[in-house]
């Protein structure tokens, strides 16, 4: 095949598999867009240069945009000597003007354009994510809404805790994804550095005003050093890093919810659109969108994983090695996306059914407040922790619910234990005494509400 550099310093032509192994085009004319439009800043830079008259400039822009509007219409003919997106590009441009083409290139190396490209789709891309964030927030948010009278049980370990405004469960993985959306824009700024003007590592000998053409692809500055600009993966590494951390929310809340969907807990029964059957067994319905949902998450985290494991062993400035990021930048970024679309519709689709939620909280679930009720009579709470402990042991033992306890029975473990000990069995009561700050009561609740549907439609 013949390449970039053939007839130059190499005579061999490279071997098949070598070929099949340096080849990236498959996995980088996703950026072919930002290809030209880098492209075609560069040849600006190089015309204000004086590297280029104005005729070369303008033809080699429209032999640009000749090229953007064949791939934007599927007509661009892929060779099989093209190595990457780049090469592509170059060698269709020369095709359409001749040899004028060939000084497109330069000052520049692929070094500098590959991770110019790269930081340019990536850049779009976390735009669109943060709104795609924003979307699935709203989905929480409606639930949350829409769920504001049903009680649940809180769980800690897996087991009991505390019962909870399920709203205020939702509400949680919302505020969850607010972090991830931080994230996002703080990720976005650092990776909105311009590498081109770097050369291959050392810069340029033309007169490249690179504040300029930072200016021109809306970068917020150059970067300050050509051997870090061509060798930085970090952004790579801080959105995949996004990614899982993404994942592993949708995974927990997945979770939560495949438990519930169990005929056992029977709190939630999700649509038939996110379900699947069984080939086999004919009363299956499977939560197959939440354990996908699940599973993603840990492949996201191997994508962190395998980058930071390729940049490991790596010296400064550009080997090749790196060319395996775009794979799994677009891998992450595509998974986060439908994992988001699909728990989107999970979400707004699932019927939550109320009486199984509130049948299934156990009024030991209550005992921290029958320890707050003997604090409040004086009692320091180490001891009224003790005291509730031993009724609930002995509730066991004798085999009846906490909340039957005789009082007979309350007060030989403590004689401060009245008649209004009874009174606390309310899960109402329960929840609507969590009413510091971010607590479960109704009233904090609503105001968790007003703070999200703030957050959701300030973007
Ligand atoms: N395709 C390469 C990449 O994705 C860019 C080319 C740089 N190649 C080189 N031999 N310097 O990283």
């Amino acid at each position: 095949e013949k390449t970039l550099w053939s007839g130059g310093r190499l005579d061999a032509v490279l071997d098949q598999n070598m070929t099949r192994l340096n080849r990236s085009l498959d996995t980088d004319q996703r950026m072919a867009h930002e290809d030209i439009r880098g492209s075609i800043a560069w040849a600006g830079a190089i015309l204000d240069a004086g590297i280029l008259s104005e005729e070369e400039y303008r033809q080699i822009c429209s032999g640009l945009e000749q090229i953007s509007l064949e791939i934007s219409e599927k007509r661009f003919q892929f060779l099989p000597s093209d190595e990457d997106i780049h090469s592509a590009v170059e060698r269709r441009l020369t095709e359409i003007i001749g040899a004028v083409g060939g000084k497109l290139h330069t000052g520049r190396s692929r070094n500098d354009q590959v991770v110019t490209d790269f930081r340019l789709w990536l850049r779009n891309t976390m735009d669109n994510l943060i709104k795609e964030i924003t979307e699935l927030q709203s989905a929480f948010f409606y639930r949350a809404k829409n769920d504001i009278d049903i009680i649940i049980s809180g769980y800690t370990h897996f087991q009991q805790a505390q019962p909870i405004l399920l709203s205020h469960w939702w509400l949680s993985h919302l505020w969850a994804l607010e972090r991830d959306k931080q994230r996002l824009r703080e990720f976005r700024d650092r990776t909105n550095v311009l590498p081109l003007g770097s050369g291959a590592l050392a810069g340029t000998t033309f007169p490249i005003d690179r504040f300029k053409l930072a200016a021109d692809l809306n970068f917020s500055q150059p970067a300050p050093n050509s051997i870090d600009a061509v060798s930085d993966r970090d952004f790579v590494c801080d959105f995949l890093y996004w990614a899982s951390m993404l994942g592993i929310h949708l995974s927990r809340c997945a979770e939560a919810l495949i438990l519930y969907t169990t005929m056992e807990y029977g709190y939630i029964t999700l649509s038939d659109q996110f379900s699947t059957g069984s080939s086999l067994m004919p009363q299956k319905k499977n939560p197959d969108s939440l354990e996908l949902i699940r599973g993603k998450s840990g492949s996201q985290t191997g994508r962190l994983t395998a980058m930071l494991t390729i940049l490991k062993g790596l010296p400064s400035a550009y080997d090749k090695d790196l060319q395996d990021d775009k794979e799994l930048v677009f891998q992450a970024a595509d998974t986060a996306s439908l994992t988001m679309a699909v728990m989107n519709g999970v979400l707004r689709t699932l019927k939550v059914n109320r009486e199984k939620c509130q049948q299934a909280i156990n009024m030991q679930a209550l005992a921290t407040d029958i320890a707050d009720y003997l604090v409040k009579k004086g009692m320091p709470f180490r001891e009224a922790h003790h005291a509730v402990g031993k009724a609930v042991k002995l509730s066991e033992t004798i085999g009846i619910n906490l909340a039957d306890l005789p009082l007979s029975e309350w007060q030989k473990i403590s004689p401060l234990f009245d008649q209004d000990v009874f009174s606390v069995f309310s899960l109402e009561s329960s929840i609507h005494q969590r009413s510091s700050w971010g607590g479960t009561s109704r009233e904090q609740v609503s105001k968790q509400l007003a703070y999200a549907e703030k957050i959701i439609s300030d973007q």
